[in-house]
């Protein structure tokens, strides 16, 4: 116990002399408080399962939105058909049967619109990383595109 402290301790000490010693020699005690503070481990940011990129707010309707909706199919069937099914079925990425229920809005238009951020840094998209074994690729859909992408999934889990 008392060996790990001094290992702490000169650990610490040694991080303060590095600080001290590396930068230019007029430092004021102000800038090596600061200097210190800059190497503290950064505060863990709280997952609020809204993923990682552009979109921080999405409002969706009660209803679905139809016109909407068959726009995202026509854009689905180009750019997203290759890889998923609308069912709960594998293909190279997972099935997207039930996807609006468990995910929130926000978190599925970044994962489209940016999905390689997505599973570096996200916890859920890591883990479908990690199950799927293939990076979804970024397919260049901008936000207007991925929200009709997003209410053409919210059809097909209204009508299932
Ligand atoms: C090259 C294959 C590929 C293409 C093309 C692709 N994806 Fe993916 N997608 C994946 C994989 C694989 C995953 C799982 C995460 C990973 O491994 O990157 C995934 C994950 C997802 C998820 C999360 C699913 C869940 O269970 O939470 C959504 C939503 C999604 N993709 C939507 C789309 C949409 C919409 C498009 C078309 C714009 C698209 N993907 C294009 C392969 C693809």
């Amino acid at each position: 116990m008392k060996s790990i402290k001094n290992a702490a301790l000169l650990f610490l000490a040694a991080l303060v002399f590095y600080s001290c010693s590396s930068d230019n020699t007029a430092q004021t005690e102000t800038t090596q408080e600061s200097g210190l503070a800059h190497q503290a481990p950064e505060a863990p940011v709280e997952d609020d399962g809204k993923g990682i990129g552009p979109i921080t707010s999405v409002e969706v309707g009660a209803d679905i939105d139809e016109a909407l909706a068959t726009e995202g199919k026509s854009i689905f069937e180009g750019k997203c058909s290759a890889c998923h099914q609308l069912s709960d079925q594998k293909v190279v990425g997972p099935g997207l049967a039930g996807v609006t229920n468990n995910r929130k809005p926000e978190w599925i238009m970044n994962m489209i619109i940016n999905p390689e951020e997505m599973t570096k840094k996200d916890p859920t998209a890591k883990k479908l990383l990690a199950e799927h074994l293939t990076q979804m690729t970024n397919q260049n859909i901008n936000e207007p595109d991925a929200r009709a992408l997003l209410e053409f999934l919210r059809q097909n889990d209204k009508n299932s």
